[in-house]
């Protein structure tokens, strides 16, 4: 199986990679650098979200180029790190394994088919999180010890800054949990592709007026630390264990492909 990890804010460690090597992958959307290893006889790929360095805002990702590059290798299966703000039903330190989200964004091309002769596709989008990968990633966790919470419903902000409490408030009445700036159109485009993708919040702090404090980047890197050796190990044992039929998975079967598009 071909697996990759979108590595979000904060998770920049490649380690869990057997024999790995920097790779250039070009896509009409750009050139994508990412990580290739191995892992319990599966390749993995490692790619930084946010470009080396982490240089991109969350509104200039390059998320269609990145999908296109892990498309382009064949990837199956993705599983991405996002950091995010807890609203409802979460606390700092938690791991959320997504099951639905809001989007908010504003200023994104958020389909491939939104391209001259690209052609129409409106994109099934009932269950947008992988069942077969969230299954899994639920099984790591709780392998290392770890309580995940098992559902939650992100709302994506177009960012960079952060949201008012007047915002946070009404994310919460609509239904979101956690809030964070990337997921959406990545999501997206990793089910216009055909890849099976889940994401794993991670929530480094409480969303604006949930709690006092005022929120700091400073903030969300120390929780996120705190938590990368959890997430490590969390990786590692579903690289280790990963075993469902990906090629009847549904989410390789909802839309046409994409490969004219390269
Ligand atoms: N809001 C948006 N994005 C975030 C947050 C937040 O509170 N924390 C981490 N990423």
């Amino acid at each position: 199986m071909k697996i990759a990890i979108i590595g979000g804010t904060g998770v920049y460690d490649s380690s869990i990679l057997d024999e790995a090597s920097e790779i250039t992958v070009d896509t009409k959307y750009g050139h994508i650098s990412l990580i290739k290893g191995t892992r319990n006889k599966n390749e993995v790929f490692f790619l930084q979200r946010h470009g080396k360095n982490h240089k991109l805002i969350p509104s200039k990702v390059n998320y269609k180029g990145n999908i296109m590059a892990l498309k382009n290798l064949g990837v199956d299966l993705i599983i991405s790190t996002a950091a995010v703000g807890g609203i409802n039903h979460c606390s700092p330190l938690d791991f959320v394994i997504l099951d639905q989200f809001i989007d908010f964004t504003k200023n994104r091309s958020a389909s491939f088919f939104d391209e001259e002769n690209s052609g129409v596709l409106h994109v099934d989008m009932t269950e947008p999180y992988c069942k077969n990968v969230r299954k899994q990633l639920i099984n790591s966790f709780k392998n290392v010890d770890v309580t995940p919470i098992e559902k939650g419903t992100y709302v994506c902000t177009e960012g960079p800054r952060f949201e008012t409490p007047a915002e946070i408030q009404m994310y919460k009445i609509l239904g979101g949990d956690v809030v964070g700036m990337t997921n959406v159109p990545e999501v997206v485009l990793a089910r216009e592709a055909s890849i099976c993708y889940a994401t794993i919040a991670l929530v480094t702090n409480y969303a604006s007026g949930i709690s006092e404090n005022q929120l700091t980047h400073k903030e969300v890197g120390e929780n996120m630390l705190k938590m990368s050796k959890t997430l490590k190990m969390a990786l590692e044992d579903f690289l280790d264990t990963i075993s469902y039929d990906y090629t009847k998975c549904s989410c390789r079967n909802s839309q046409r492909e994409i490969n004219s598009l390269k």
